[in-house]
């Protein structure tokens, strides 16, 4: 990866070089100082950290503007009950990082939760169901013992390979795996229905729900990058307040007069000696010195060139274009009370082929999980074509579909309906276009960090007065509130020096 870093420096500053060429140049050395107008595009936790961080560095004149109603973009805290279902991100990847820093500074750590997570095994008790399909113990510990191994295979391969090997995908390297395993053990069709269904599951759970890639575009590479997991405490679990106690500190000393809410962005002009910022209503009187933009990768990918005036550089719009930026969903299932076996942790739906009853839907569901604080609620997840195919369904829907599929596979038909759905339809919100970024295969085939590409501020007259922030712009620890966070510090510590 270092090499690949010195590369980008080049690349950029040649695509710098060539922007400027139709960039007014005026002179603007003063444009340092701490009464310096600074726009930020985005309340999330990107923005909100650039503006907190420049507000303590003693910033006097920062706007932020924020397309929605509300602050926290991708955290996204929803009032139930005694607490919060978080319909964004929900956990904290590991312990070595400011945003565990912060939840234990605010006590927020779900102490008994985590301790059991040391052990933690997904499938441990997990309860498998399939419907009028035999699905019997033998094969699912057949398998079970078949994929333990995987994940550290590929995740040794993508340290120890070549730039070859780490622009391979997941699902084709699994494809190799489960082609030995299903000639060993699926001689008969009925058999290898049935392993193809646990593959499904395990792609959708495993990979997809966890990346937010389809897995034949997930490259190896992001095994080797993503250096936040924690081998001991991989994922940290918050109590019941969670992200919305978290985002309440993040702009703690954001005044709210800063914060413009319902201002979506349509352009930002960085031809003049400034910036000038045009919303969907109108154009901002206000010429700003500087603006950090953080919108969402999904955002850019639709907007980014309609967006800025002039165009972007040539190598940021590449790594707009190729990195990756998919879904996962979750869909919180509100009961009367629990209908399910009180001691399972997670409930799996395996949808296989040829079996009586199936539907098509069916395979756009896998994995239900209890949440620690409120026994009446089940959180599934969606991934692959899940999220998409779910957000394009009204509540009624989805209710029909999610409980038909139950009764089925649980092969009960006294299953009752959810009383209350919750979920946020991110896939076909133009503010987000999915959920977070991933390392696509053509990403990782340019050899090119293309998350530090991402990052470059454009520089004028030598000073860098449109800078990136947001979770793709991180290169270790992109797809996370933390790579958010980190992110939008770096910004405003960079627009503090330059
Ligand atoms: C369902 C889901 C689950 C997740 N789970 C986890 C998890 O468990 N742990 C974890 O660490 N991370 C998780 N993540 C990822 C994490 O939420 C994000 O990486 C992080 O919140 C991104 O922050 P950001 O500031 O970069 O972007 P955003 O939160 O997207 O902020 C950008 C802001 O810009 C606004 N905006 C967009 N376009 C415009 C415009 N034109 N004009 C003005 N404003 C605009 C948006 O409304 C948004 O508020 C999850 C994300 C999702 C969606
Ligand atoms: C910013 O402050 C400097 C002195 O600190 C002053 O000379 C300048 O006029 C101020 N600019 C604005 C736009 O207020
Ligand atoms: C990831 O690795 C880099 C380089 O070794 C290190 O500087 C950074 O702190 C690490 N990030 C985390 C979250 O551990
Ligand atoms: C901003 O809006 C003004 C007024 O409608 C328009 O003249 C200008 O071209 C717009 N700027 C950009 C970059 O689209
Ligand atoms: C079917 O579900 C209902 C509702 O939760 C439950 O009362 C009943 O015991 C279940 N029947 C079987 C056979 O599990
Ligand atoms: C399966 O479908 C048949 C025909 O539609 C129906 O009679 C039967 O009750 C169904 N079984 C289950 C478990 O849903």
């Amino acid at each position: 990866m270092k090499t690949a870093k010195v590369n980008i420096a080049l690349l950029f500053l040649f695509s710098v070089t060539e922007n400027m060429q139709h960039t007014a140049a005026i002179p603007s050395k003063t444009t340092n100082s701490k009464n310096s107008s600074i726009a930020i595009i985005g309340a999330g936790v990107a923005g909100l950290a650039a503006a907190s961080r420049l507000i303590e560095l003693g910033f006097t004149d920062v706007t932020i503007f924020e397309a929605q109603d509300r602050i926290g973009g991708r955290v996204f805290p929803v009032p139930f009950e005694s607490g919060y279902l978080q319909m964004g991100a929900e956990y904290i990847n590991g312990r070595n990082n400011p945003i565990y820093k912060i939840a234990q500074s605010l006590n927020i750590l779900d102490k008994e939760e985590n301790d059991a997570m040391d052990s933690y095994d997904p499938l441990k008790d997990a309860t498998f169901y399939s419907g009028n399909c035999a699905l019997a113990q033998s094969s699912i510990d057949k398998f079970l013992k078949f994929i333990a191994p995987l994940e550290k295979k590929f995740t040794k391969r993508a340290t120890e390979g070549d730039e070859a090997d780490k622009a391979e995908s997941i699902g084709h390297l699994y494809g190799e795996e489960y082609k030995k395993f299903a000639a060993e053990h699926a001689k008969l069709p009925k058999d290898k229905d049935v392993y193809d269904a646990m593959s499904h599951f395990y792609q959708a759970y495993y990979y997809e729900a966890e990346w937010a890639a389809d897995w034949n575009d997930l490259s190896l590479i992001n095994f080797a990058q993503d250096n936040c997991s924690d081998p001991v405490d991989p994922v940290q679990i918050m109590n019941k307040q969670g992200y919305k106690a978290v985002l309440d500190h993040i702009s703690a000393n954001i005044p709210s007069s800063s914060i413009k809410l319902n201002s979506r962005v349509a352009s930002i002009d960085y031809s003049g000696s400034g910036v000038r910022i045009n919303l969907t209503s109108g154009p901002q009187k206000k010429q700003f010195q500087k603006v950090i933009v953080t919108v969402s990768l999904g955002h850019l990918k639709k907007f980014a060139k309609t967006m800025f005036y002039p165009s972007l550089p040539q190598a940021k719009q590449k790594a707009i274009d190729k990195l990756g930026f998919g879904a996962i969903g979750k869909l919180f299932l509100v009961y009367k009370k629990p209908w399910w076996d009180p001691e399972m942790t997670s409930l799996v739906t395996v949808a296989v082929e040829n079996c009586a009853n199936s539907t098509a839907a069916d395979k756009l569901f896998h994995t239900f999980e209890l949440i620690p604080w409120n026994k009446n609620v089940l959180l599934g997840w969606l991934s692959g074509p899940g999220p998409a195919a779910i957000d394009a369904m009204s509540d009624n829907k989805v209710s029909t579909t999610v409980t038909s599929l139950f009764r089925r596979m649980l092969k009960n038909g006294t299953i009752p309906a959810p009383t209350k759905i919750f979920r946020n339809q991110w896939t076909t919100n133009p503010l987000f276009g999915g959920t977070y970024s991933y390392i696509s295969v053509a990403a990782a085939k340019t050899g090119l960090s293309l998350n530090d590409q991402l990052a470059a501020p454009i520089v004028v007259d030598g000073v860098a007065r449109v800078l990136f922030a947001g979770e793709a712009t991180h290169e270790d620890v992109y797809a996370t509130v933390i790579g958010a966070y980190s992110s939008g510090r770096r910004e405003a510590e960079r627009l503090a020096k330059n």
